[in-house]
């Protein structure tokens, strides 16, 4: 039997609505890479919900979607402005750099979040050829850091970029978390709120795997069919993709499942509360809540229930829920922590 944990939304399994989407594909042949009837639909649906004018790409993971995203809007003089926290800059061995040849620009940001005053730093050899030339902003929604933009948040973002020749990345590989938490839809804080290229996740969200890169205009989209090739994330059966994604897109999952995991965090950030010498670092508004607690702790906690220690100097830890995290492991996890606070 699996232990349960808190170390990722990625450790959960598939919710068996997804599976049986991908079961009732499963009979019978379809034209291979994605020129088949479920493809058609999964791209209808992504249009019906970010605009006529979006263009949706499938693939396999969320690396490859953030890589591939900012090489279709880049040159490789160009630099990427981004949170030092950011996936990008932290958890993709460096395959945005090598991918794109971009310089990735980052920034201190505590709570994950950039605005166009911390930018600001980065903004100077603007048309000097000895300096990498800014040409992207990334942010995450939700921020690795578990924070949310608000859609003013974002547009005063794009406002900026869009002032000085930029463009703006979204990495949404938690963009269900922040959609739940700020009870909008997928358009308002995306294409309605000017972020340009769009990193679509549903893995950490109940499917088995598939990411989408979505672009809100023709300009980046019209060869990126070639560059996906290139980067190797064109899939021959994409039908198992574009299901998951159809199915996902309903309600009943990606919005249940996000509202859930977004409540056991909050449910964990108030138990934990109860309990003396826990601080709690970021303000919970997604799935995740960061803590501060004795160091020694950390190791017997993670016997029982595994976690990761997002921060080695701070001993800061990320406890990260997910759709299918229950009360009752919240209520087990905080009494263990608890009793070994005691
Ligand atoms: C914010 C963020 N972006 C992108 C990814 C990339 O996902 P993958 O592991 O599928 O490449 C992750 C995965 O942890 C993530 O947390």
């Amino acid at each position: 039997m699996n232990k349960r944990g808190f170390a990722s939304d990625n450790n959960a399994g598939v919710h068996p609505e997804i599976m049986k989407a991908i079961e009732s594909v499963n009979s019978g042949h379809t034209i291979a890479y994605g020129d088949d009837p479920y493809t058609a639909s999964a791209v209808k649906k992504i249009k019906s919900i970010l605009g006529e004018k979006a263009q949706p790409y499938f693939m396999f993971t969320g690396t490859a979607a953030n890589v591939l995203g900012l090489d279709a809007i880049t040159k490789p003089y160009h630099s990427i402005i981004c949170a030092e926290t950011s996936h990008i800059h932290e958890d993709e061995c460096g395959a945005p750099e090598r991918w794109t040849g971009c310089k990735l620009l980052s920034l201190e940001s505590p709570d994950g979040k950039l605005s166009p005053v911390s930018i600001e730093k980065h903004m100077y050899g603007i048309d000097f050829e000895h300096h990498s030339q800014p040409r992207v902003i990334s942010i995450t929604q939700s921020t690795e850091m578990g924070t949310v933009y608000t859609p003013d948040e974002i547009r005063a973002i794009t406002d900026y970029a869009h002032d000085h020749n930029m463009l703006v990345h979204m990495d949404g590989a938690r963009i269900s978390n922040a959609a739940a938490s700020l009870e909008t839809g997928f358009r308002e804080f995306t294409v309605a709120a000017g972020v340009d290229v769009l990193s679509f996740g549903g893995t950490k969200n109940g499917m088995m795997y598939g990411e989408a890169v979505v672009f809100m205009s023709e300009e980046f989209a019209c060869d990126f069919k070639y560059l996906r090739k290139q980067g190797m994330q064109l899939a021959s059966k994409m039908r198992y993709i574009a299901t998951q994604f159809e199915r996902f897109l309903d309600e009943d999952i990606w919005l249940k499942n996000a509202s859930h995991a977004n409540h056991m965090a909050k449910m964990l950030e108030e138990e934990v509360m109860k309990i003396d010498g826990i601080r709690i670092t970021q303000p919970v508004q997604s799935n995740a809540v960061f803590a501060i607690l004795p160091k020694e702790l950390i190791p017997i906690l993670q016997e029982a229930f595994f976690f990761y220690v997002w921060n080695e100097a701070t001993g800061e830890v990320r406890w990260m829920c997910s759709y299918d995290t229950t009360e009752e492991d919240i209520i087990n996890f905080s009494s263990l922590i608890r009793k070994v606070m005691n």
